[in-house]
């Protein structure tokens, strides 16, 4: 389980994130829900250590995780695919799945499993990242954090900009991430319909706060919905 407790975050003189409480269940899909600039992307950077927290705990499998450097986290397996995706135009495919594996023993293969997920990156490995849409740019991404081995992935909206194949796509392999592979997904989402279909678990944030959260199957009764309706 991740657990984040009382955490606060500050940028310059304005308070993004107020005591934001959270737990992420092991084995289970959990998704984070919030309107723009609600502070779902700074409380992931957070987590994964891109920003350091002014005060509060973020503890992984009952290890405190909050002060450690972002490696050191990636090697006690979390990951961390970025908002808008972060993929090296310039490399190949298979050179940017690479770099995903650079904490790894033998980053020189990419294992089966990984193209098995994502059929479409090996019938484009050679093609450089920038040529690919941003649906196959966001597989890709995922892929590349798939390379560290995570027990727990992290997806800062990965439907945006992307089009509803894909985003069904991405969403079945999610599923069986958790459901046949056992892995902790920690999913932000603003596409509501999306979210609703795969949460197991929920929590909707307002103004760097936690206000709602419980069982993916009440979303709809509890009005998230309109919670994050813009
Ligand atoms: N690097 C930054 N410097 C200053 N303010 C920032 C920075 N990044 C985000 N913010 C502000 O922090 C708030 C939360 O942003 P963010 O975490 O990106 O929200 P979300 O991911 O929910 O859209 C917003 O008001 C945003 O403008
Ligand atoms: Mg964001």
């Amino acid at each position: 389980m991740l657990e984040v407790e009382d955490l606060n975050q500050y940028y310059g003189g304005s308070h993004i994130l107020r005591n934001v409480r959270m737990t992420v269940p092991d084995g289970k899909l959990t998704v984070l829900l919030g309107r723009n600039g609600v502070g779902k992307t700074t409380l992931l950077r957070c987590v994964m250590g891109v920003v350091p927290t002014k005060s509060g705990t973020i503890t992984w499998r009952g290890a405190k995780i909050s002060s450690m450097p972002t490696h050191a986290r990636v090697a006690s397996g979390l990951a961390y695919v970025p908002q808008g995706r972060d993929i090296f135009g310039r490399l190949t495919v298979e050179e940017n799945l690479l770099v995903g594996a650079a904490s790894r023993k033998s980053p020189s293969k990419i294992p089966d499993r990984i193209y098995d997920l994502f059929p479409v990156l090996r019938d484009m490995k050679h093609r450089r990242g920038g040529d690919l849409s941003g649906g196959q740019q966001q597989q890709l991404a995922i892929g590349r954090a798939l390379m560290s081995e995570p027990q727990l992935l992290i997806l800062d909206e990965p439907t945006e900009g992307i089009q509803p194949s894909i985003i069904r796509d991405i969403g079945r392999t999610l599923r069986q991430l958790v459901d046949e592979m056992g892995m902790t997904v920690l999913l932000v989402e603003q596409y509501y319909d999306f979210a609703r279909e795969l949460a197991d678990r929920y929590w909707v944030m307002s103004r760097g706060e936690i206000v709602a959260g419980g069982a993916g199957s009440e979303m709809d009764a509890h009005g998230v919905r309109e919670l994050i309706a813009v």
